[in-house]
């Protein structure tokens, strides 16, 4: 569970001891302590910060900061409320004849339980996850990649630039170099996140995406490691009998590259789920990493494309319109 999910279950628990709400002043006592005494649940939230990456931390602190407020301040009207209650009788306090309440139960969107998935099974075969920055500059998202300046590879991704020297990354393969430039090999991490390209928009693509890029660095990675780690992937997401194809591809950070196409029985052609490769020497001399020594693999999957083949979506739209009918389905 990420922070910010158990934030919300932390809240939502609450909400629902609020409406079952004791009677018994120990019980109430217990339950302020359960959640807002000083090794409770929100106390316990709020040391988990010190896990976080420093960039995370002022967004997580506010969060934090608003739930132990809203749960102080809920918790304290509640006990007033029932101390009003107690002045009148059992009797005149119940009306049987309102309705019940109705709680809808909510459910994780069909991206964030297809990430989970992915996540899984990537941490099942020895991968850490790793993330890295959406806004970042023109040398981690294309130079240090062996995507120069001017050179035509820059046109397979329309780019959204915040100014000369900053994009909106394109792909999370920046978070490659980020992760080569910090530490040194081997290392082997999957990095979800967010996208962004300045694409025309069809069923299949839009301006805002997710990733999840792979990147294997040892002494010895062998191409037939890097097929059979993405064929094992693929197969325990889909099972056994979906039809794919590898392909021949290029990528000007890899070297061989190839793509994996999934058969979308819906539409009856191909669909590109991910693109991967050797890593290219230039990358890892750009890192400071000596190719003599080091070999890798690297992939960049797109998450709504697997959502889509997964769960039969037709449209890429639907995953950011919020409309509750397409949702509920999850
Ligand atoms: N970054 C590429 C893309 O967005 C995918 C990729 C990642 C290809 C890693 C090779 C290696 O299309």
């Amino acid at each position: 569970m990420s922070l910010k999910e158990s934030i919300e279950a932390v809240r939502n628990s609450f909400r629902a001891a609020l409406a079952a709400f004791p009677t018994d002043p120990q019980q109430v006592e217990a339950l302020r302590i359960k959640y807002l005494g000083r090794k409770g649940l929100v106390a316990d939230l709020f040391s988990k910060m010190a896990t976080l990456d420093p960039s995370e931390k002022p967004l997580y602190g506010k969060l934090l900061n608003q739930l132990k407020k809203e749960l102080t301040t809920a918790f304290e009207e509640k006990v007033k409320e029932v101390e009003r209650k107690d002045t009148k009788s059992a009797q005149e306090q119940a009306d049987y004849t309102l309705p019940g309440l109705y709680y809808p139960v909510g459910s994780y969107h069909p991206l964030q339980q297809t990430l989970d998935t992915i996540k899984s099974i990537f941490k099942s075969i020895g991968f850490s996850v790793a993330y890295g920055p959406e806004v970042d500059d023109d040398y981690h998202n294309f130079q240090a990649l062996n995507i120069p300046k001017h050179h035509p590879a820059r046109d397979m991704q329309d780019t959204f630039f915040i100014d000369d020297n900053t994009v909106l990354r394109t792909h999370t393969s920046n978070v490659q170099i980020h992760l080569m430039e910090n530490q040194e090999p081997p290392l082997r991490y999957i990095v979800p996140g967010r996208v962004y390209r300045n694409e025309a928009i069809s069923f299949k693509s839009f301006c805002l995406f997710h990733q999840v890029e792979g990147l294997f660095v040892d002494k010895y990675v062998p191409f037939t490691e890097l097929k059979g780690t993405l064929e094992y992937f693929i197969r325990q997401m889909f099972g056994d009998d979906k039809k794919i194809r590898f392909r021949p591809s290029f990528f000007p950070f890899t070297e061989p590259s190839g793509e994996f196409d999934i058969w979308d029985d819906e539409r009856r052609q191909w669909m590109e789920i991910l693109g991967c490769g050797m890593v290219d020497p230039a990358v890892f001399k750009n890192v400071g990493y000596d190719p003599e020594i080091w070999h890798g693999y690297a992939f960049g999957m797109g998450v709504e494309r697997i959502a889509m083949l997964k769960y039969k979506i037709q449209d890429i739209r639907h995953f950011y319109q919020g409309d509750v009918r397409f949702l509920e389905q999850f």
